[in-house]
């Protein structure tokens, strides 16, 4: 890590003046004011920080992933064949319902059976084998690709008050081998209760672009009215939102300067790797105010440090997207900086209004109480990298569930060494961590009965990219 600070610096020094301006509006208050990376109420060592950290429970965890077949032999077969290459398998999206996890192992390489599968929760073994989901005949081989079926599931959303797990099938396969895309992209959405496929939008070729790549999703259900529900889209190499409306069955493309990445924090040095992603709008949270017409699109490009919020009636607003006359660019804002290597897969957000979002340069899950201003000061971190460093790593995907006591769940896969090294596979390469979300945040700045770091007199540890403003 240490090594990585020196490029940056010398970079800093060359972009510094550019970014300086922004910096003294943006982040006037931070200068007087304490910034530290982890908890401020308990610096690590201290029994809270410790509790805390303990609080990411393991789920499940496996060295490599294997499918439950109907049969011994048809398990064989489809080794022998190609069809099942167990080291190309690779969990990517987690979502929870009731007694059920689902999972998405995309199709990046060849030798992925089914790409949306499912294990119950909670398990008897820690690494079950994953069953397809909703079936194994739901799932189109690659090779006679039957588009109405499910070729690349890359996320899933779960859409509680209507009983619903949406979809997004990128249609391409061998994605990091050579890009293949054998079906258009489509948004499906099955019924939790009987496991049938109830909605399924491929869409339409105008809104996908050459190399569009559909890897995250979200929705946002109008009045409690299952009809009135709008699902987004990001498509995170050609930097836009699709918007799908259920109830006019249609979708258009929403895109802003906003969703593009910043070359800066396109640079990842992890596990030893150094490698560049030029990913864009990628994260997406909604915000749960009591009036729909309230609620916030909270976003981020996957290569930025900088998190960005919209107006969801602006973007269900489908004529201001067709005609294109009314200029939207500046109701797209910027809303705060997470800082170097705070760059963020996914994010959600609970009924406390806490927002949770994976930090994948850092390892670690971090927090932000939505009702403060997003500085470094108010942002949590949860893990407390001493303490446990290889707990997660390339914490890929995260959800919040919907129960009662209420959980937020981290995927972690190591995607990168998947990518561009060699997973060991007699190491554990994945896990599925939960934490309580009231557990997790209670002595974190997160916690909403805190008060707001600007208010604070106490003083912490400034580290070198804390004063560093891009
Ligand atoms: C994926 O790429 C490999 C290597 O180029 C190739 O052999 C295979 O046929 C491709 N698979 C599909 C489904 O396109
Ligand atoms: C919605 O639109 C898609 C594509 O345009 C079509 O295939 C599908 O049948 C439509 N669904 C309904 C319920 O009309
Ligand atoms: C870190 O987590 C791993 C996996 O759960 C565990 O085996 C190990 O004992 C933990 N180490 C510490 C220091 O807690």
């Amino acid at each position: 890590m240490k090594s990585s600070y020196l490029p940056i610096i010398t970079l800093l020094s060359i972009v510094g003046l550019r970014y300086n301006s922004i910096c003294v509006n943006a982040a006037n208050a931070d200068q007087a004011r304490p910034s530290t990376r982890f908890k401020l109420q308990s610096p690590p060592g201290e029994p809270d920080a410790k509790r805390n950290s303990n609080l990411f429970r393991v789920v499940n965890e496996w060295k490599y992933i294997d499918f439950e077949y109907p049969t011994f032999v048809e398990r064989q077969l489809a080794i022998k064949n190609g069809d099942f290459v167990i080291k190309n398998n690779l969990p990517l999206g987690i979502d929870v319902f009731n007694n059920r996890l689902f999972i998405t192992t995309p199709r990046w390489k060849d030798g992925v059976p089914a790409s949306l599968v499912t294990v119950t929760y909670p398990t008897k073994e820690i690494s079950p084998p994953v069953r397809p989901y909703p079936s194994w005949q739901a799932h189109s081989s690659p090779y006679n690709p039957d588009c109405s079926k499910l070729i690349s599931v890359y996320r899933t959303a779960v859409d509680v008050q209507c009983n619903r797990l949406w979809a997004i099938d990128s249609g391409i396969v061998n994605a990091t081998v050579k890009l293949n895309q054998i079906c258009p992209p489509k948004i499906v959405a099955f019924d939790l209760s009987s496991d049938e496929m109830i909605v399924r939008y491929p869409l339409p070729e105008s809104q996908v672009k050459q190399d569009s790549l559909h890897s995250n999703i979200a929705v946002d259900i109008r009045n409690g009215d299952c009809l009135d529900a709008h699902v987004f889209v990001t498509d995170v190499w050609r930097f836009g939102i699709v918007v799908y409306s259920l109830a006019k069955n249609r979708s258009w493309r929403v895109t802003n300067y906003n969703f593009s990445p910043n070359p800066v924090a396109s640079d990842f040095n992890v596990y030893g790797l150094n490698f560049q992603w030029l990913d864009g709008v990628f994260g997406m949270s909604l915000s749960n105010g009591p009036r729909s017409s309230d609620r916030v699109l909270y976003f981020h490009p996957m290569a930025s440090y900088k998190e960005f919020m919209v107006s969801t009636d602006l973007l269900l607003d489908e004529s201001l997207w067709t005609d294109g006359t009314l200029d939207t660019s500046k109701l797209f804002v910027p809303i705060g900086d997470r800082g170097f290597n705070g760059q963020s897969s996914t994010s959600g957000i609970a009924r406390n209004g806490v927002m949770f979002f994976t930090q994948v340069h850092r390892d670690n899950v971090g927090c932000w109480d939505t009702s403060k201003p997003y500085t470094r000061s108010n942002l949590g971190m949860l893990l407390d990298p001493a303490e446990n460093s290889t707990l997660i790593q390339f914490p890929n995907d995260l959800k919040v569930d919907h129960e009662p006591r209420q959980g937020v769940w981290v995927m972690s896969n190591r995607l990168p060494i998947y990518l561009y090294s060699q997973l060991d596979y007699s190491d554990i390469n994945f896990r599925i961590l939960r934490a309580d979300v009231d557990g997790i945040i209670a002595s974190t700045i997160c916690n909403p009965m805190l008060e707001s770091v600007t208010k604070s007199e106490k003083l912490a540890i400034v580290s070198i990219e804390e004063g560093q403003c891009y």
